[in-house]
């Protein structure tokens, strides 16, 4: 054969394999798309993409998608990991990582691992990789400030690996990656709550003090313990009712003989300005005769075995049977059981229990093979791999909606243990059932604060610990802390010893009574930041760098956290000494008292005001309806050009009247004149009218910390 003719064929036969192979590699290409400047989708391939189950974290509508440009630079790289869709983002050098939902220990996630699998995870630690909620989703923040956020879109289990970068695997198909780019953290934040959505505003009665413990009954145990903070002074909005209010641990249920006359009960609560929250779990047991099992059983509203028969596992009742939230057709029966129980005059609902947690199996939980037949806008029937990690978020939608359709002109509350990414919408997080330890008073802020940076703005503890005796000194810290952290409830396991305020000595007592007066002095505070919550997904309780995002040495400090932009809080979570100092971003932060001097309690955390700010304070009540803005203090804290703003959301505190604008937005603006402090207000949203009251002007001048 001529020699060129066998090159050719042989550059033939190249030309042939490689056609081929940039054919096949061109089907399998990765799928980037761009939504918008600031948000980009990825899939591992094409095939992957269009095998790619609905979302069940990212529910809110997205631009068009489009071709992402070369300019995009954050790109991440899919693989398979032994059968597991792996994905990884690189990260510079300095970039450090938050986020990551519910894990324990420090603010920093740098380093770290979990596991993002609900898991019924009494007593956890510092070593327990996955807690009762998934939030597969991490926060950047490169050195200079500017900040990008990676969320993996899977409901199954997942490793989020942030040793070196950060990496998912999941053992569940290949999922899709958002990257939310943004020019410092608040941006990406924003950017989450567009993918995400955002918790609807709360009832104010939600963010006064709760007292909770298991369990307070009978019925006059409720009373006495509502009538001691009354008799005490000690402010609170709610109390509790857990599972033994209930008939045998059955939900929608009251026990006959320790609470006969819920109505009576409820209407005399109300008629001290408290509120109560009742726990219902997802467990039913498995009875004849049991309305919610009869109900249920009519319907075929069970999660079923791999054949088909009705899965059956033990909880507190007993043998229980479990509602298959991803039906609509279930979630509307259980929403419709509110309906009765809410006429006993019950406020809000507490779902627990719901990773679903099983007792006697070494799991904790349900097979994995468990059958769910879900509708098919959650990507239709499959096994409980799936849908494991969205039970307990699709049982608080059912709850929220339920209490919702019961009660249109009222908002629900809604506190859920186990939740998903996007979960914020139907419920708040409490952190389960944590422990009396000094560990555990510091995590309650870092937990906080990274739930609030994966979306979830109302958050907190047990306050007190839920499981162990601590001490007087602990509780006191614990107390201040969590009075100002977004959610406050004191709670504590049953069997373990009494944990109301004035459980501790008159001491203890004193220091409650004034972080709780802290707390209801800065409620329009905290309010206005729930309203910015509900529109923005900026949580109250922000990590203390998002004052200075650039600032290095912010970017672990976790006994030390904003509320809103404005306020900092400086809490002492040591056993001995005077606790940490404030680490104190640039500008100027002048220490703020929101009590009588006589009042100050070195137990408390210090508060600082932004130079620039001005914080709006209620009066001390000793329950939210009893709040009334006729009287507001604006305490001023000037900025080098003498110069301070703040912001108030006023509405009526329920119901939806602020959707037709009935609410007021109102700017408070202050100016240095010659000596003279001048306050303008200005009304800047809702048709409420200004108002005639009375306001008092406190200007801060001692400038404790300061500097460029
Ligand atoms: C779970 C909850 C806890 C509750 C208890 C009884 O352990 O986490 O808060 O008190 O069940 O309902």
């Amino acid at each position: 054969m001529d020699r060129w003719k066998i090159v050719t064929r042989l550059f033939l036969a190249w030309l042939l394999t490689a056609t081929v192979w940039t054919v096949a590699a061109s089907a399998q290409e990765r799928v980037n798309e761009s939504l918008g400047t600031d948000l980009a989708r990825f899939y591992a391939s094409e095939t992957a993409r269009d095998a790619s189950l609905p979302s069940l974290s990212v529910t809110g509508e997205l631009p068009p998608a489009s071709a992402l440009p070369d300019a995009w630079s954050l790109r991440p790289v899919f693989s398979r990991v032994q059968g597991r869709a792996a994905v990884s983002v690189d990260i510079t050098e300095g970039t450090s990582l938050y986020g990551t939902g519910e894990v324990a220990g420090p603010l920093l996630r740098n380093e770290t691992r979990a596991v993002a699998w609900n898991y019924d995870a009494y007593g956890w630690g510092g070593n327990d990789m996955s807690l009762y909620q998934s939030h597969p989703w991490v926060l950047a923040v490169r050195p200079d400030g500017t900040s990008f956020g990676v969320l993996a879109d899977t409901p199954n289990r997942c490793l989020i690996d942030l040793r070196g970068g950060i990496r998912f695997e999941s053992s569940g198909p290949e999922f899709p990656v958002y990257i939310v780019t943004g020019e410092d953290p608040a941006a990406v934040l924003k950017g989450l709550a567009k993918l995400i959505g955002t918790m609807p505003l709360p009832p104010l009665w939600s963010l006064g003090y709760h007292q909770c413990r298991y369990s307070y009954t009978p019925d006059d145990r409720v009373r006495e313990v509502a009538g001691t903070f009354r008799d005490k002074n000690i402010p609170c909005d709610v109390i509790w009712l857990d599972i033994d209010y209930m008939n045998g641990n059955r939900s929608f249920t009251f026990h006959p003989a320790d609470f006969p006359d819920p109505r009576g009960l409820m209407q005399e609560l109300h008629a001290d300005g408290f509120h109560t929250v009742a726990i219902i779990d997802p467990g039913i047991k498995e009875e004849v005769g049991y309305h919610v099992y009869d109900s249920g059983e009519a319907i075929n509203a069970w999660v079923q075995t791999s054949s088909g028969a009705p899965y059956r596992g033990n909880v507190w009742p007993g043998r229980c049977v479990f509602p298959d939230f991803t039906v609509a057709e279930v979630r509307q029966w259980w929403g419709g059981l509110y309906g009765q129980f809410l006429t006993l005059g019950v406020d809000g609902i507490w779902n627990d229990m719901n990773e679903p947690a099983i007792f006697n199996t070494p799991t904790k939980t349900m097979p994995l093979s468990n059958l769910h037949r879900a509708d098919d806008e959650l990507g239709g029937p499959g096994n409980h791999a799936r849908y494991h990690n969205v039970y307990g978020m699709l049982m608080a939608r059912a709850t929220w909606e339920g209490v919702r359709a019961a009660r249109p002109n009222k908002r629900p509350f809604v506190l859920s243990r186990a939740n998903h990414l996007g979960g914020q919408q139907w419920a708040a997080c409490w952190t389960g059932d944590n422990t009396a330890n000094w560990k555990h008073v510091d995590w309650s802020i870092s937990m906080t604060l990274n739930l609030g940076l994966s979306g979830q703005p109302l958050v907190g503890p047990d306050i007190g610990g839920f499981v162990g005796a601590g001490s007087d000194e602990m509780f006191a810290r614990w107390m201040g802390i969590g009075a100002l952290l977004p959610f406050a409830r004191g709670h504590t396991g049953k069997g373990n010893i009494d944990k109301e305020p004035w459980s501790f000595g008159g001491k203890v007592e004193d220091t409650s009574r004034r972080a709780l007066e802290r707390r209801y002095r800065l409620l329009p505070y905290f309010y206005t930041l729930m309203r910015e919550a509900a529109e923005t997904g900026m949580p109250p309780a922000r990590p203390a760098f998002f004052a200075e995002p650039a600032n290095p040495e912010l970017r672990a400090v976790d006994h030390q956290f904003l509320l809103g932009q404005d306020l900092m809080v400086v809490a002492n979570v040591h056993e001995s000494g005077a606790g940490d100092p404030f680490v104190a971003p640039v500008g100027t932060w002048s220490e703020v008292r929101l009590l009588a001097e006589e009042k100050v309690d070195p137990d408390l955390p210090r508060l600082y005001l932004r130079g620039g700010a001005i914080l709006p304070l209620g009066p001390v009540v000793q329950h939210t309806g009893e709040i009334s803005l006729d009287e507001l203090e604006l305490i001023v804290s000037l900025d080098s050009n003498g110069r301070a703003e703040g912001l108030l959301y006023e509405d009526e505190g329920d119901g939806y009247g602020y959707e037709n604008g009935e609410y007021r937005l109102t700017r408070f603006v202050a100016t240095l004149e010659g000596d003279e402090v001048q306050v303008a207000a200005e009304i800047v949203g809702g048709h409420w009218k200004a108002p005639v009251r009375q306001l008092s002007v406190r200007v801060l001048n001692s400038n404790v910390a300061s500097h460029n």
